[in-house]
């Protein structure tokens, strides 16, 4: 039987945050404002410690985290056994570089291999990363067989994929590369979940269709049956290969270890990251022998990919993530959050569509409230819930720690009524 307590962390005795008089921090929200780059639009409040699903902030105030680090943390803040694989590992040894293997990395790749459809594994730092390392191979693998020709990559519109060059092109997102042209050639955008043009942009010239099985930041849009099973029929009618980007739907978000063994479609080559390494930065990309065996010495590489301490937490995830009663409880807790969605529906009228996989799911506000999600967010920090966006502003996205308890989601869920009343109400 799947314990929560057992298998969380001690969240419930642990102690608050250590809360600091105002006069005495050095920091504070607004130094954000005046030294760092302004990327972000943080919250108001500077959380301060973490456990299970929830936060503290700096005042001392509390938070149900249904966010978990953008579908990072896996297990939710410090649990214990991640703590403790860390911890060992810290005491042990650091960081040796890619001139000598090391044991957690190699038992991290051993069992990705055993797990899944991939015979290799490439261990890197980020999804970015993981995104632009599995392009470079498919192209690699293209031209090493087919020649330079070969070369185009078809993504779809509002995917998002990373942040580099490569990513932010391929992602189908304009606004993430505006002003900072040309962007790398070759690259086709067709709209998700749409076959037929899937199938006009495809010719024996592409050499990978790279694809999220669900959409996340895009909107939550699951993957349809027919998309992703013709994204396989077309990718192997014209010699290209077929990239999964998991880096959020993959272990266990979806209530599968990764979501393609859930659609019964099968990628060449898988990319892997945030919830991997429950909070700490680790990503990979695995493939099959075939494509894999492109990549040779100096095609590719990264000082920190592979690290222990990375490595080691990541096995510790994956032995604790990849159990039948681990996955069977995140469909169980789908199954409560998306009851109490459709109980704040029936009093509020708010949400015109509730979907996503596992514990990873939109609310689709009502045309009254089109591009206000950030609005709920910050009235849901007003009432202690921390809830993300998607979509052009106009979802709820929830992807909270795969090991909350039901006691956590009731919690955030009222913490979440209140802050729709407070809005509902003002309106
Ligand atoms: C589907 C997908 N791909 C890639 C990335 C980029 O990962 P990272 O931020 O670790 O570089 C993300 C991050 O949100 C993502 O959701």
């Amino acid at each position: 039987m799947f314990d929560p307590i057992r298998n969380a962390p001690a969240h419930a005795t642990a102690a608050v945050a250590q809360v600091r008089p105002a006069g005495e921090r050095r920091v504070t929200r607004e130094t954000y404002d005046r030294v760092m780059f302004q990327t972000y639009a943080p919250a108001a409040f500077v959380p301060a410690r973490a456990s299970g699903s929830r936060i503290w902030d700096t005042e001392g105030r509390d938070y149900v985290d249904f966010a978990g680090g953008v579908a990072v943390l896996s297990l939710g803040h410090c649990h214990p056994a991640l703590v403790a694989a860390l911890r060992a590992q810290a005491d042990r040894m650091w960081h040796v570089s890619n001139y000598m293997v090391n044991e957690p990395a190699l038992e991290l790749a051993h069992k990705l291999v055993e797990k899944t459809f991939a015979d290799r594994v490439f261990l890197c730092n980020s999804g970015t990363e993981a995104n632009e390392g599995a392009l470079k191979t498919a192209r690699k693998w293209a031209s090493t067989h087919f020649g330079e020709r070969k070369h185009r990559i078809i993504s779809t519109t509002n995917a998002f994929h990373g942040r580099t060059w490569l990513a932010v092109s391929t992602g189908g997102s304009p606004k993430y590369v505006r002003g900072m042209g040309p962007v790398p050639a070759g690259i086709t955008h067709v709209p998700y979940n749409d076959v037929d043009a899937l199938a006009r942009a495809m010719d024996d010239d592409v050499a990978c269709v790279i694809l999220e099985p669900m959409q996340g930041e895009g909107g939550m849009y699951p993957g349809t049956p027919a998309f992703l099973a013709a994204a396989r029929e077309l990718c192997d009618r014209h010699r290209a290969l077929l990239i999964f980007d998991e880096i959020q739907s993959g272990v266990g978000r979806t209530g599968a270890l990764y979501s393609y063994m859930r659609k019964g479609v099968t990628p060449d080559i898988l990319t892997s990251a945030k919830g991997i390494g429950g909070g700490f930065p680790i990503g990979c990309f695995m493939a099959t022998e075939d494509v894999a065996q492109v990549m040779q010495p100096g095609t590719h590489g990264t000082t920190y990919g592979g690290n222990p301490l990375g490595a080691a937490v990541a096995n510790t995830v994956l032995d604790i993530v990849d159990q039948p009663a681990f996955l069977a409880r995140v469909l169980e807790a789908e199954a409560r959050l998306r009851a109490g969605f459709e109980a704040i529906d029936a009093r509020y009228r708010l949400f015109a569509d509730v979907r996503g996989e596992g514990l990873w799911l939109g609310c689709e506000l009502v045309a009254a409230w089109k591009n206000r999600a950030s609005d709920f967010m910050k009235a849901g920090h007003r009432h202690g819930v921390i809830i993300l966006t998607a979509g052009n502003n106009d979802i709820l996205r929830f992807a909270p720690a795969l090991n909350i308890t039901d006691a956590e989601i009731d919690e955030g869920l009222a913490r979440l009524e209140r802050a729709v009343a407070e809005l509902l109400s003002a309106a």
